[in-house]
């Protein structure tokens, strides 16, 4: 243990900001009930109440690295970027075309949602590249590893496995091997004996990922380091970490949907509008190439309250099916509920059909749902809420080949959305021959064959097209 005086400051769970004193309300993130006390060296603490982020136990330990003369960019060599794959291509590009050597990628996701999986089939997939990997577990021993292993198949022996919480015998062992990449499963479990606070809490998870960000950009090892989303305030969650990290990935879905999407919110080495698509099966996560077919399976034909829309994930386009259901109130004050979209919105959308359309849907129940566990609050699939619910209000199937997507202003009006260009594309590739979009949307690109295309200006334009 260093010498130094012990005091305890306060650090926010979710976003790690700093205090003095103990506050009901994160000033950083606004979150309630997030502050926990944690003893620091006094040293570390001398920061004071800012934000930790600029100035926090993480960094100092960067800033070690030896201390250079300045050079010019011109003196740099210049070299593409050599990036290995994953073998997964949704992963790689997520990553902006592979993993960067010396780069530290961070995993975030709720519990239980695959991310050991996910990065136990990468790492399977570029042990047969013949690369070496070192997958650090601080959560499971050998023996459940290797239950997972068996279940996912074709494990080899270049891929190591280490089960350790000590962070000094790992950078150790790390700093011996040099793999091409090692996994660091999970952030909340490593331990630095220097850190007088317990592991997970946001002091060590901190302290943790600055040497490892130090160990990475002298040797060149990639870090994977995961990074449990924690509900209630027992350890620190990924956020803290957002700022240090090379590349902030989020895993998500519906734990009880099979399908998974992997998300980049952070990229130094490419775009964050990219996602990734997996769906969980018996032997592991399987890659979902055409994600739209994968959403649209299933879906009821010639069933009223049912369209599907599209929406973009990033450049990605997505085909949802809106299903809408909607039936008389029993009591005075009606029922609405949003899965999958935004609540609020879909209030707003009906208030809007109401009052421009004359449909009293005041005393109707309605539910909106967007299927198969999707979550998108984009407003291009207004359009496709709002007629969803006029077909179901008005009990009238909608046609199975139509496709409609737009954001609806409050006037009833249909206003244009970007991206109409690849929206056309991927519904005619999936079959549709009618799509409802903005008039305004309509100009300046190159029409698909096979699809027709209607432009409309406001709701009640499609409304009547729907007759
Ligand atoms: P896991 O990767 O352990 O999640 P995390 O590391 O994010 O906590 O995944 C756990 C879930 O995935 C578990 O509920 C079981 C399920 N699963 C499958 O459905 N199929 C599989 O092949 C595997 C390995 C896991
Ligand atoms: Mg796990």
């Amino acid at each position: 243990m260093a010498a130094g005086k012990m005091k305890t400051v306060f650090f926010c769970q979710e976003c790690g900001y700093e205090s003095a004193k103990w506050m009901g309300q994160c000033p950083g993130c606004k979150a309630w009930n997030t502050m926990v006390e944690e003893p620091v060296r006094a040293k570390a603490a001398a920061t004071g109440g800012g934000r930790a982020a600029s100035g926090g136990t993480g960094q100092s330990a960067y800033r070690r690295v030896g201390a250079a003369a300045p050079v010019s960019l011109s003196s740099i060599e210049e070299r593409e970027e050599e990036r290995f794959s994953t073998g997964f291509s949704e992963l790689d590009r997520v990553l902006g075309g592979g993993i960067v050597p010396g780069s530290l990628i961070l995993v975030g996701g709720d519990p239980g949602i695959g991310k050991s999986t996910l990065l136990l089939q990468a790492a399977r997939n570029m042990a047969e590249q013949g690369r070496e990997i070192v997958y650090v577990s601080g959560e499971e021993s050998i023996r459940q590893i290797k239950l997972r292993a068996d279940r996912i198949g074709g494990v080899r022996d270049s891929l190591r496995f280490l089960c350790e919480t000590d962070l000094e015998s790992i950078t150790e062992i790390l700093e011996r091997r040099k793999p091409a990449l090692a996994i660091i499963d999970s952030i909340q479990t490593m331990n630095n004996e220097s850190v007088q606070a317990a592991p997970g809490s946001v002091s060590q998870v901190r302290e943790t990922t600055g040497i490892l960000l130090r160990l990475a950009k002298e040797t060149g090892i990639a870090f994977f380091i995961v990074g449990h989303v924690t509900k209630e305030g027992t350890v620190a969650g990924p956020r803290v970490l957002e700022h240090m990290v090379d590349t902030v990935l989020y895993f998500e879905g519906d734990r009880y949907a099979s399908y998974r999407i992997l998300r980049g919110v952070k990229n130094r080495f490419g775009s964050t509008n990219e996602i990734g698509v997996f769906e969980m099966r018996g032997e592991g996560l399987a890659e979902v190439l055409n994600p739209s077919e994968y959403m649209l399976s299933g879906r009821p034909q010639g069933a009223s309250g049912s369209i599907v829309t599209c929406a973009m994930e990033g450049t990605r386009p997505m085909l949802i099916e809106v299903q809408a259901l909607v039936c008389k109130s029993n009591f005075g004050f009606p029922k609405r509920q949003a899965t999958g979209t935004d609540f609020n919105r879909v209030s707003l959308l009906m208030a809007v059909l109401e009052k421009r359309l004359g449909v009293p849907l005041s005393d109707f129940d309605a539910y909106v749902n967007l299927a198969g566990g999707m979550k998108q609050t984009e407003p291009a699939v207004d359009l496709g809420i709002a007629l969803a619910v006029l077909s179901s209000y008005r009990n009238r199937p909608l046609p199975d080949s139509l496709i409609a997507f737009g954001e609806v202003g409050l006037s009833g009006e249909v206003r244009a959305v970007t991206m109409a260009q690849s929206r056309v594309g991927e519904a005619a590739k999936m079959g549709f021959t009618t799509c409802l979009l903005p008039a305004s949307s309509l100009k300046g690109w190159k029409k698909p064959e096979g699809i027709e295309l209607i432009g409309v200006s406001n709701l009640r334009e499609a409304a009547e097209y729907l007759g």
